[in-house]
């Protein structure tokens, strides 16, 4: 059968490997049970990333209030060249890769110097993966692009192991939303999955202005708000829930003691909430929070001391004029 006309937009429809997890991760089933029966209630932010979530993401980033994206897409703009120089990667490994827009620059970098690579971007949500994996293989027709799904909170163990030089990317800020114990155990994860030589560039937003970090994440198109909001439709879909999203609102507000913005959903009224997949229904009080997300904002330093901790040394630096936004280059000794 001809399936030309199944292909989409692109020329090719590229297939994703699946990676087994290598150690045990709750389901969502279980991850709802256990995070809206403790208090303060709470769910992992991984679940706000279906296709309508991935699209959502996508707006955050052009809101003027949004600056890490921007941030660091110029800090590629303008260090790609030194980056692929130095690092002259056989293989790029993105972690989050999410739409792959700014990693464009690194591939703009390598087709300068004549290198040609393997692309692995590595991703929970399939078909922005797929998407992003189809542009890129069309642009870049040198690019041996091959995505990678999976929840790397279930560890790296399971991913291939490409044999040659390795640069790992771990962009957009996402460090921060992990706590700092799982942050560290997340950067020691990629340094058990690099040869000695190998490099891991990270991105992470640094501590700023609270004026500058509450806006970012309270745009006021209110994109943040529909985003955040949406992971109760997810629940809804995948649990068979009854959340009604008029009935939340979001909450997004940078805590100065831990460095960290804090978003939550805050129910407007006092509600019950029927959980079908788990057979049980919750009572919300009005006022009542449910955390869904955590940002960390770093000093340099703490940066430093993270990737030291996991045997990752710093090589280079960049940062912009008004220090908005880290990118790190550390390599494994
Ligand atoms: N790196 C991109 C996207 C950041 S958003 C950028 O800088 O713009 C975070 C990305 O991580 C999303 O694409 C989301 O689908 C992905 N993600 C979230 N939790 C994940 C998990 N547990 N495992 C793998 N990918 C995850
Ligand atoms: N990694 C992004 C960040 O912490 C994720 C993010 C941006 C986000 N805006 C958000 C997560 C709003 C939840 C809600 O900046």
């Amino acid at each position: 059968m001809d399936t030309i006309t199944d292909l989409g937009r692109y020329s090719r429809a590229i297939q994703c490997l699946a990676i087994a997890p290598a150690r045990y991760v709750p389901d969502l089933v279980e991850d709802a049970r256990a995070g809206l029966l403790e208090r303060p209630r709470s769910l992992p932010p991984k679940y706000f990333y279906d296709a309508r979530g991935a699209d959502l993401f996508n707006r955050i980033c052009e809101t003027p209030e949004y600056y890490p994206t921007r941030t660091e897409d110029a800090l590629l703009q303008e260090h790609s060249d030194d980056i692929i120089a130095m690092t002259r990667p056989g293989y790029l490994i993105e972690l989050g890769s999410g739409s792959s827009k700014k990693t464009a620059n690194l591939f703009d970098a390598c087709e300068k110097q004549d290198l040609s690579c393997v692309y692995a971007p590595f991703d929970i949500c399939k078909p922005v993966l797929i998407e992003a994996a189809d542009k890129l293989q069309d642009t870049y027709k040198w690019l041996d692009v091959r995505p990678l799904l999976g929840d790397y909170h279930a560890g790296l163990g399971n991913m291939p192991h490409y044999r040659g030089c390795k640069t790992f990317l771990f962009l957009g800020g996402t460090i921060g939303n992990f706590t700092p114990p799982e942050a560290r155990s997340f950067i020691c994860d990629i340094r058990n999955c690099m040869d000695p030589g190998d490099f891991l560039l990270l991105g992470a937003d640094r501590i700023k202005d609270p004026a500058v970090l509450n806006a970012a994440y309270n745009d006021a198109q209110g994109i943040t708000a529909l985003f955040n909001l949406n992971v109760l439709r997810v629940l809804n879909r995948e649990l068979d829930a009854d959340f009604s999203t008029d009935s939340f609102v979001h909450s997004a507000v940078y805590n100065n003691e831990l460095n960290r913005i804090e978003m939550y959903l805050i129910s407007r009224c006092s509600q019950e909430i029927t959980l079908g997949k788990l057979g049980m229904s919750i009572r919300v009080e009005s006022g009542e929070k449910i955390l869904t997300e955590l940002s960390y904002k770093f000093y340099f330093d703490e940066l430093e001391t993270l990737l030291e901790e996991c045997g990752l040394k710093v090589v280079r630096h960049f940062e912009p004029d008004n220090r908005y936004f880290s990118l790190v280059l550390a390599q494994r000794e």
